[in-house]
C-alpha cells in the first residue's frame, strides 16, 4: 500500500499568495530554508494504478502534473483517480472538485452526510458540477468500522468522528455536528496495517489516543505551532482553537500527545500554515520535533504500509 502526499500545506499553501509573513516573504526572498507546499490532499493505491483521492485541493492540477502516477494514459481520457474522499468541506479540500469536471461518468464522491449537505447548500459544488460530470455520492457512516472504497478493491477505510469546526461558511459554523470532520484509518487489509490521517484536528480524545496507538503511521494536523500564531503575526483575530486546530506546542499540544504514542509509531505532522516555524528547516521549533523523532510532511513524500 502507497500513499502519497500531494499537498502538504494548509488552506493557502506556501507561500500564500498575498502573505508576507517571515516565513512567506522570506521564502522568497530565499533567506530561509523551506520547501514550497501545495494545499492539503494525499492519494492512496494498493495496485500501483488506481488511487484514492483523500480531499480535492484547489491545486489538484498541479498536483497531478507533479505525480505523473495520477494520469496513466491508458485511454484518450483518462485518469488513474478512481474516487474522492473528504476529510470536511473546507475550501482548501473540495475547490478541485470543480477542477475534475471534465469525467465523462459521475465523479465517486465518498463523504459524510453533513460534509455532502455543506456541498449541496453552503458551497454548492455537488449541485453546479451536476451541469458537468455530476457526482456519485458515497455517505460514510464514521465510527461504523472498516468500509470498502468503491473501484479501490484492496483498500479499506474507517471514517472516525473527530472534534473541530465545520467551514465558516457553513450554517453549521457554530453548532458543529459530528460528522462535520472526520479522520480516517486507511488499512491495509493484506497485511491489516495502517494509517491515521487527520489533517484537522482540534482535540486529541482518549479513544484517539488508543485508536493512534494501534497504527504504524500517525499523519495528524500541524497548522500552528502556538495557539495565538496568526493574532501574533496581525493576520487574523482567531486563534488556532477557534479554528478548529490543536496547536502543537504546550503543555495540552500536539507534542505531547504524540510523545505518548508507542514507540514504534512513525508521526508526521501534515496541513502546515504557513506562518509555522516548523517550516523552516534550521528552526528551533523544527529541531525540537527531530528530537522528539515528529517528522514533517512534504509534496511527494511517499509511505509505504
Ligand atoms: C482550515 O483548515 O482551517 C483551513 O485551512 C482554512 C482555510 O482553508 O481557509
Ligand atoms: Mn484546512
Ligand atoms: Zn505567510
Amino acid at each position: 500500500m502507497q500513499l502519497r502526499v500531494l499537498g502538504s500545506a494548509a488552506g493557502g499553501g506556501f507561500p500564500q499568495w498575498n502573505c508576507n509573513c517571515p516565513n512567506c516573504d522570506g521564502f522568497r526572498r530565499s533567506s530561509i530554508a523551506a520547501q514550497p507546499r501545495t494545499q492539503s490532499s494525499i492519494a492512496v493505491t494498493d495496485n500501483g494504478q488506481d488511487w484514492l483521492l483523500v480531499n480535492a485541493s484547489p491545486d489538484v492540477l498541479t498536483q497531478i502534473r507533479a505525480n505523473p502516477e495520477l494520469q496513466p494514459a491508458r485511454a484518450v481520457r483518462d485518469s488513474a483517480i478512481a474516487a474522492v474522499l473528504l476529510m470536511d468541506a473546507q475550501i482548501d479540500h473540495v475547490t478541485g472538485l470543480l477542477m475534475l469536471r471534465e469525467r465523462h461518468s459521475p465523479l465517486p464522491l465518498l463523504a459524510t452526510p453533513e460534509v455532502l449537505s455543506d456541498l449541496e447548500e453552503g458551497f454548492p459544488i455537488t449541485r453546479v458540477l451536476s451541469h458537468y460530470c455530476g457526482v456519485k455520492a458515497l455517505p460514510l457512516q464514521p465510527d461504523g468500522g472498516l468500509q470498502d472504497v468503491p473501484g479501490l478493491p484492496g483498500l479499506q477505510v474507517r471514517p472516525v468522528v473527530l472534534s473541530s469546526k465545520p467551514p465558516p461558511y457553513s450554517a453549521f459554523r457554530n453548532h458543529p455536528r459530528p460528522g462535520d470532520n472526520i479522520g480516517l484509518v486507511i488499512e491495509n487489509p493484506a497485511s491489516q496495517t495502517r494509517v491515521f490521517y487527520a489533517p484537522g484536528l482540534g482535540e486529541v480524545t482518549p479513544f484517539l489516543m488508543e485508536l493512534m496507538a494501534t497504527c504504524q503511521i500517525v499523519l495528524v494536523d500541524g497548522t500552528f505551532w502556538s495557539d495565538d500564531e496568526m493574532q501574533r503575526f496581525g493576520l487574523s483575530k482567531k486563534t488556532a482553537t477557534d479554528m478548529g486546530h490543536l496547536p502543537q506546542s504546550g503543555p495540552l499540544g500536539m507534542i505531547a500527545h504524540l510523545d505518548r504514542l508507542p514507540a514504534g509509531v512513525r508521526k508526521i505532522l501534515i496541513h502546515i500554515n504557513n506562518t509555522n516555524p516548523i517550516l523552516r528547516e534550521d528552526s528551533a521549533e523544527r529541531a525540537l520535533l527531530a528530537g522528539r523523532g515528529i517528522e514533517v510532511a512534504w509534496d511527494g513524500m511517499d509511505l509505504f504500509f
